[in-house]
């Protein structure tokens, strides 16, 4: 066999090389900011235990502040409305620690 013949072969598998079907591309994303954390606080573990099965803190605490009464509202629709087991006794230090958080100054939250 003369040498010429094998150079095609060579020249494709060269190519197979340097051009594969699939290219992958860099797909990241960029997350926001995101607390994980729940800041300390009273009433924190009742946030953990009832809250946090369908929210990442972080949807909690970026919230708009609200007064108490809101708080209260916005607990008791999630019991309603979104069937979230919610203890009753549990929303008096939930309600207490959402107005406790957001009376913090942002930095330290
Ligand atoms: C059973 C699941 C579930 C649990 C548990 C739950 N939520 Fe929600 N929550 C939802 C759903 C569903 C929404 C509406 C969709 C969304 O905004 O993600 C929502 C929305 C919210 C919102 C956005 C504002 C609003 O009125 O819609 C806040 C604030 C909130 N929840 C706070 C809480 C707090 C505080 C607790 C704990 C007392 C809690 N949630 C527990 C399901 C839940």
């Amino acid at each position: 066999m003369s040498r010429l013949a094998i150079l095609p072969a060579l020249l494709i598998l060269a190519a197979c090389d340097s051009a594969p079907a699939v290219t992958f591309k860099d797909a990241s994303i960029t997350l926001p900011d995101d607390p994980l954390e729940l800041p300390e606080g009273p009433g924190r573990d009742a946030v953990l235990e009832n809250c946090t099965a369908c929210h990442s803190p972080s949807t909690m605490l970026q919230q708009p502040k609200v007064s108490r009464e809101k708080w209260e509202a916005i607990v008791g629709k999630m019991q309603k409305l979104y069937k979230a087991p919610i203890d009753d006794d549990a929303v008096p230090a939930i309600v207490g620690y959402m107005v406790h958080v957001q009376s913090q100054p942002e930095a330290a939250r």
